[in-house]
């Protein structure tokens, strides 16, 4: 499926690790649609990752970069300017929790790891954005997007430390997107239904959540691919007024109060 809908758009992806990555289908379905990008993710994940099958498909160049150094981003940054000049997208597509892959629990969380995660998961969000402030690189109406899940307004146990960083990073898009909103650049956060992935699956209990959610859903829950076609939607011109806003992605998960298959599993 091609509309066209990205033609002459450049961009930037973070995070695609391997096919079930989230943002390995947002960079397939943006390449389908015509952008062009560069694909980043922090060297060791590049080392492990099959980012080179990727970037054969899509004629992107890959660019390591650990996103919570200045240092890398700076570079990637002039990297991605001398290819496409001015910009139009960024995907923040990153994620990871120490406390949760090391199975230690929310009431004992390890401050030092607390502190990486929400350094990767979040703050990193604002490291790309200040770069890309500097560099005064992005276009006019161009569209800056971070994922993110429903554990940041909404209790999930097993979720951990990153429901914080979540709602951390949604805080960082309405903070940034107001600063952005004078150079006519939108940013938004995506709130993505649980999605098999690596990083979704290391979080405890993940079966669990799947299903409750598939069942707490009235279309069902959001796949990778119904997320990359949203990214879409958010980079393209139709969506030139949609900023600082947090958008579910959650087949009408978070306004479901209760759905019969949930009751029929009480009765
Ligand atoms: N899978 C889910 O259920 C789900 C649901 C909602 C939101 N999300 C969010 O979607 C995003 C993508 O996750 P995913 O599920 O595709 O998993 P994933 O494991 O494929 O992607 C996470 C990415 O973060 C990258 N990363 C980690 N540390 C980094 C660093 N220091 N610098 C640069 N990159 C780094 C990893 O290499 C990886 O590519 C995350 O923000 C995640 O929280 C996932």
């Amino acid at each position: 499926m091609s509309n066209g809908l990205l033609k002459g758009k450049k961009g930037i992806i973070f995070g695609a690790l391997n096919n079930q990555s989230i943002a390995w289908k947002v960079a397939e379905r943006c390449h389908e649609e015509g952008a062009e990008f560069i694909l980043s993710n922090a060297p060791i994940a590049m080392r492990m990752g099959e980012m080179d099958e990727l970037a054969a498909k899509t004629g992107s160049d890959v660019i390591g970069a650990d996103a919570t150094s200045l240092e890398d981003l700076n570079k990637l940054f002039d990297a991605a300017i001398a290819k496409f000049g001015k910009l139009d997208f960024i995907l923040h597509s990153i994620g990871m929790s120490v406390n949760v892959r090391k199975g230690k629990h929310y009431t004992d969380l390890n401050y030092d790891w607390l502190q990486k995660g929400w350094d990767v998961s979040a703050v990193s969000f604002h490291k790309v954005m200040r770069v890309a402030w500097e560099k005064d690189c992005m276009n006019e109406w161009g569209s800056i997007l971070a994922l993110t899940y429903i554990a940041a307004q909404r209790t999930f146990p097993d979720y951990n430390d990153m429901a914080d960083n979540k709602a951390y990073l949604e805080g960082i898009a309405r903070s940034f997107g107001y600063y952005w909103g004078e150079r006519k650049v939108r940013v938004n956060t995506i709130s993505q239904s649980p999605t098999v992935t690596t990083a979704g699956s290391g979080v405890k209990g993940f079966g669990g959540f799947l299903g409750y959610a598939e069942a707490m859903s009235p279309l069902g829950n959001a796949n990778a691919l119904d997320c990359a076609n949203y990214c879409v939607a958010m980079f393209s011109d139709l969506t030139r007024m949609v900023t600082m806003q947090n958008l579910f992605n959650d087949g009408g998960f978070s306004s479901a109060g209760v759905t019969q298959k949930v009751v029929e599993r009480f009765e």
